[in-house]
């Protein structure tokens, strides 16, 4: 059980989160060749890193079909419990579709790689990954992906999209969260 969390520090503006995704769309538009691909939201993280970089593709001509997946590892902890389940299905076949997969931030990696077999399951003909942000100094899954905004170290992120306990999803940069106080928030 975590204790009362504090807003900390800024880690990235919305000005310099602009810059990233416009410069991700780029490296996008050029490995997909103006192909037909589906972009896959990974719920609820990455729904406003999405909305951004869906429109930053259209800039550089490619309008894939969108669809979301949500998985969950997290309650209200900071640290994943190892165990993901899937909350959310998608609403359009895969098979044969080579596929964008989008997430907020690769932590463990065990949410991104548990996605990435169920849609190679599912007959995906290829899948790329795409995160917003890394911290690879906790990965536990053997997983990398093949596009990243900004690495960071071991620290709680909120803000565009990303959340504790559902809140603070709305902020428009980036800010490192604290927590104060004994165990338990007592
Ligand atoms: P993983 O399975 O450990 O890689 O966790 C990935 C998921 O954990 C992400 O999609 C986020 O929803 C959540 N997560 C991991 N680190 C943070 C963080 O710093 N802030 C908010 N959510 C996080
Ligand atoms: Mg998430």
């Amino acid at each position: 059980m975590n204790s009362t969390p504090h807003l900390d520090r800024d880690l990235f503006s919305a000005d310099e989160i602009r810059e990233r995704v416009e410069a991700i769309a780029g490296e996008i538009a050029r490995d997909f060749d103006g192909g037909d691909f589906l972009a896959i939201a990974l719920l609820k993280g990455s729904f406003v890193f999405t909305a951004d970089l869906i429109r930053a593709l259209a800039r550089h001509g490619l309008h894939p079909v969108v669809d979301f997946l949500a998985l969950s590892s997290y309650g209200a902890e900071t640290t994943s419990c190892g165990t993901v389940t899937l909350r959310h299905e998608l609403s359009l076949p895969v098979t044969g579709q080579r596929v964008l997969l989008i997430d907020d931030i690769l932590d463990t990696g065990l949410t991104l790689q548990t996605a990435c077999q169920m849609l190679a399951r599912q007959g995906a003909a290829e899948i790329r990954t795409c995160v917003l942000l890394d911290k690879p100094s906790r990965r536990v899954a053997p997983i990398t992906a093949d596009y990243t905004g900004f690495k960071i170290g071991d620290v709680f992120v909120v803000g565009y999209g990303l959340d504790y306990n559902n809140r603070y999803r709305h902020l428009p940069g980036l800010a490192t969260l604290r927590f104060y106080g004994p165990p338990g928030g007592a």
